[in-house]
């Protein structure tokens, strides 16, 4: 629809385009993706003679599942190119998402009718999310999944991104995929501390907004992670948990226009934190010391009461997480991370602080004095 506004005299002629963007995109588990003869994967996109896919594979799982992938599309007649990427978040910059837009091109990939296919972990899915986006200002591109944090998270949300000018996801788009398909038996080659990496975005979503969650991982957390979430329905439930969590705060801010989320809970010291900690902390690892972090601020205000305090920290241990980082006790930097995500929350710190396990409150009051008694009280819990 457009307006043209007659009043304007010749010189301020003026017409405004107005419109909405349908957007819709699907989650959905489907076990054996890779099966020959399970067909979910093909269902979006042209079949038959000559049919074609461009196919972005993290280098991990090409050594673990290249053979059987490439396999299911010789066995489907699907004429395929296969992008394999080293990827990891030291790697997830623009060098990158330039080599997979130079393989777009070698390729030819059409507009749309050819999907790209990303499988992969949360950092490939960002780069070749973001890659889909600009190539031809915009090709369908489907999620494939295959760490339990980009299962239970990165698939879920329209985010794409790299990391650029030291800082994480600086660069990036809001961009929805045809959709994801989840298949819960990669996890098997993950190791534990790759699951517990996962368990920290788990755990966000627990302490802020699902108790029934925080109990399951309370219950069988631990266990989980050494069967690797395979064959019990504990380990489902708990995806499911997860992932309908997330789909309930992002379905209705798809754009992030109300910039209060809970779902930003556990971002708010950690994006920096990360960054500087490189390679040391992993994503899901620095979102679960921002966590601990956050409930011991509610904790000293008199809100979250010790025992509940001290359960998030006993969980946080089971699921193999870190409960302390010298750097949280780095002011400088401490500061400079709220200010970034001050200035990325259009100026107030709207941080989601739990009240109790499972509720939480937004608080735009915390002071530099705050942060440092919390940063102290999280130092002496530490065991020497
Ligand atoms: N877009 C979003 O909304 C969103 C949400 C959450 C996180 N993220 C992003 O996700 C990233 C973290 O994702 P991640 O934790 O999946 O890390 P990752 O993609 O680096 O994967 C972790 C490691 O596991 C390997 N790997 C992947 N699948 C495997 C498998 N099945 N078997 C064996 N090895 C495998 C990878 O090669 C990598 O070495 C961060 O960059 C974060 O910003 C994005
Ligand atoms: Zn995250």
């Amino acid at each position: 629809m457009f307006h043209h506004d007659k009043s304007k005299g010749l010189h301020k002629k003026k017409w405004t385009v107005q419109t909405k963007v349908p957007v819709s995109f699907f989650v959905q588990f489907s076990e054996n993706l890779f099966d020959p003869k399970n067909s979910d994967l093909l269902e979006v996109g042209a079949r038959g003679p000559g049919a074609r896919r461009f196919l972005v594979v993290d280098e991990n799982v090409h050594k673990h599942y290249g053979e059987k992938i490439e396999k299911y599309f010789k066995k489907n007649k699907i004429v395929f190119a296969l992008c394999k990427i080293h990827s990891h978040e030291t790697r997830k910059d623009v060098d990158t998402a330039f080599f997979i837009l130079k393989a777009m091109e070698d390729f030819k990939l059409q507009r749309t009718g050819e999907p790209v296919i990303v499988v992969g972990g949360g950092v490939l899915l960002d780069i070749a999310g973001l890659a889909a986006t600009l190539y031809r200002r915009g090709v369908p591109y489907i999620r494939v999944p295959t760490t339990l944090l980009a299962l239970v998270d990165a698939s879920v949300g329209v985010k794409t991104g790299i990391n650029h000018f030291s800082r994480r996801n600086r660069i990036g788009s809001y961009y929805a995929p045809v959709g994801a398909y989840l298949d819960r038996t990669f996890l098997v080659t993950l190791s534990e501390k790759e699951l517990s990496n996962a368990s920290g975005e788990i755990l966000k979503m627990a302490v802020i907004k699902d108790k029934k969650l925080f109990e399951l991982l309370e219950k069988h957390g631990s266990r989980l992670i050494k069967e690797k979430f395979q064959k019990s329905s504990e380990g489902l439930e708990i995806m499911h948990r997860s992932i309908h969590g997330m789909v309930e705060e992002l379905a209705p801010n798809l754009w992030e226009t109300e910039m209060k989320r809970l779902v930003n809970f556990g971002h708010t010291w950690s994006p920096l934190i990360e960054m500087v900690a490189l390679p040391e902390l992993s994503h899901g690892e620095a979102v679960a010391l921002d966590v601990l972090f956050s409930c011991v601020l509610s904790n000293q205000r008199g809100l979250m009461n010790d025992k509940e305090t001290e359960r998030v920290f006993r969980v946080a241990k089971d699921l193999g997480l870190p409960t302390f980082h010298p750097l949280l006790t780095d002011m400088a930097l401490m500061e400079e991370a709220l200010a970034d995500t001050v200035r990325h929350r259009n100026g107030s710190q709207k941080l989601p602080i739990p009240l109790s396990i499972g509720y939480a409150e937004f608080y735009n009051d915390v002071t530099p004095e705050e942060v440092k008694k919390t940063s102290a009280a999280m130092k002496k819990r530490t065991p020497k």
